[in-house]
């Protein structure tokens, strides 16, 4: 792929980004990354790039600053970008919504103003199952209409909406080199790099049901607080889609694939689930676990979190007939890969 010009990856230091990439490196691709290190540490680059056993270079800079941007697309030959960065807590986002809006909408304004300066036109952007609505059906299909219920989730909304209004500007000024964008959105990305080399380094306690889980089987919590055992579901807990997170990374190379095919010729912004389509119960994460590790994750019920679904799980159909994608791990690998990582690096990322 060299010679080809390179791919931007913004966030590429963190949990999601560090794994896009290693595969990126392996599959042959140039990458820059920039990041602004506010979640995450210079040591994952090191260890993605021991792990491809190729360099990358890095910009510590964060997407905000137009004139720093600018600067690399000047420096760089980029051809496409996928847009990580952004900041993802729930909780967070309720507490200081102005600053998720800053980060995550403002921020991707000044990268595709920045991009169509330099005639970068080609993005996928990590967008997230919690920009869908109220559903009939826990099995959520792109078409379905969208509705989050918090400021993260309105903030990955409104970033979907601009860049569907970018797409659609360009198809009616018929823009000779339109916008090609991917909006990939997540459902519950888990597991680590099976080396365990790198993996999630969440700050503080975990929100996420995953790592939570690997603190407890590990010590540094005493349980896991199980919300809600009464959910209309089999064994009455809650029932997510939870992915591989090495089988989201490469939806992210299938995707960028498709920008540049036949599909996306005359550009457009089009969304793609990426999920298993299987849903798992909390206790089927909390059984699978001590399965796999040997190891006991003491829990308690506790009552409902305000915002939770009992049951939301991927359709992805899309994904697979247009990128040529699907998730290959199963649920037992992402718990030996997370446990892999958590008891190699029991303090996570410590450089
Ligand atoms: P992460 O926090 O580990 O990675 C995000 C990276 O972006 C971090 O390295 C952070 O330092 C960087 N960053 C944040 N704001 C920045 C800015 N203004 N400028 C430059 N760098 C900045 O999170 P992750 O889990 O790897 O998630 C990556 C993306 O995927 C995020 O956009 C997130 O919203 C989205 N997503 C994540 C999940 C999930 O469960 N992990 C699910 C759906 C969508
Ligand atoms: C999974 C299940 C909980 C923690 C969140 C964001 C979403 C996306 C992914 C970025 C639920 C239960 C959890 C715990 C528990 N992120 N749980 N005890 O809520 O599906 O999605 O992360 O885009 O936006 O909302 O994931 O891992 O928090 O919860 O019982 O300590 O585990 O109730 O049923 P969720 P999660």
């Amino acid at each position: 792929m060299s010679g080809q010009g390179k791919i931007l990856v913004t966030g590429g230091a963190g949990y999601i980004g560090s794994h896009a990439c290693v595969e990126l490196l392996q599959a042959g691709y140039e990458i820059v990354v920039v990041d602004n290190l506010s979640n995450s540490k210079t040591e994952a680059l090191v260890r993605a790039q021991q792990l491809a056993g190729k360099p990358l270079t890095f910009y510590q800079v964060d997407i905000r600053d137009k004139a720093a941007l600018t600067a690399i697309f000047a420096q760089e030959i980029i051809t496409t970008v996928i847009h990580f960065a952004g900041l993802k807590s729930v909780g967070e986002s309720c507490a200081q919504p102005a600053l998720y809006y800053h980060n995550n909408v403002y921020g991707t304004l000044v990268l595709t103003e920045v991009m169509a300066a330099a005639g970068v036109k080609q993005l996928v952007f990590s967008s997230s199952a919690t920009v869908y609505g109220e559903s009939v059906s826990p099995q959520y299909a792109e078409d379905f209409p969208l509705g989050p219920i918090n400021p993260y989730g309105r903030s990955k909304a409104m970033v979907e909406d601009i860049l569907r209004d970018l797409a659609a500007a360009d198809a009616i000024n018929a823009e000779p080199m339109p916008w090609k964008i991917a909006l990939l959105r997540y459902f519950n990305p888990i597991g680590a790099h099976a080396s365990g080399l790198i993996g999630e380094d969440p700050n503080g306690i975990p929100n996420n049901l995953m790592p939570y889980v690997a603190q407890v089987a590990i010590g540094k919590l005493p349980q896991l607080s199980v919300f809600g055992d009464d959910y209309p579901t089999p064994d009455g807990t809650g029932i997510r889609d939870y992915i591989h997170v090495v089988d989201l990374v490469k939806g992210h190379i299938q995707a960028i694939t498709a920008l540049a095919g036949e599909s996306f010729a005359k550009g457009g912004c089009r969304p793609y689930n990426l999920g298993t389509g299987q849903g798992y119960s909390v206790l089927d994460i909390i059984h699978a676990f001590e399965r796999v590790t040997g190891c006991p994750v003491k829990y308690k019920v506790v009552g409902r979190r305000a915002g939770d679904l009992a049951e939301c799980f991927a359709n992805p159909d899309r994904a697979l007939q247009e990128l040529g994608w699907r998730a290959e791990k199963n649920l037992d690998d992402m718990v030996a890969d997370t446990w892999n990582w958590q008891s190699k690096n029991p303090q996570g990322y410590t450089a």
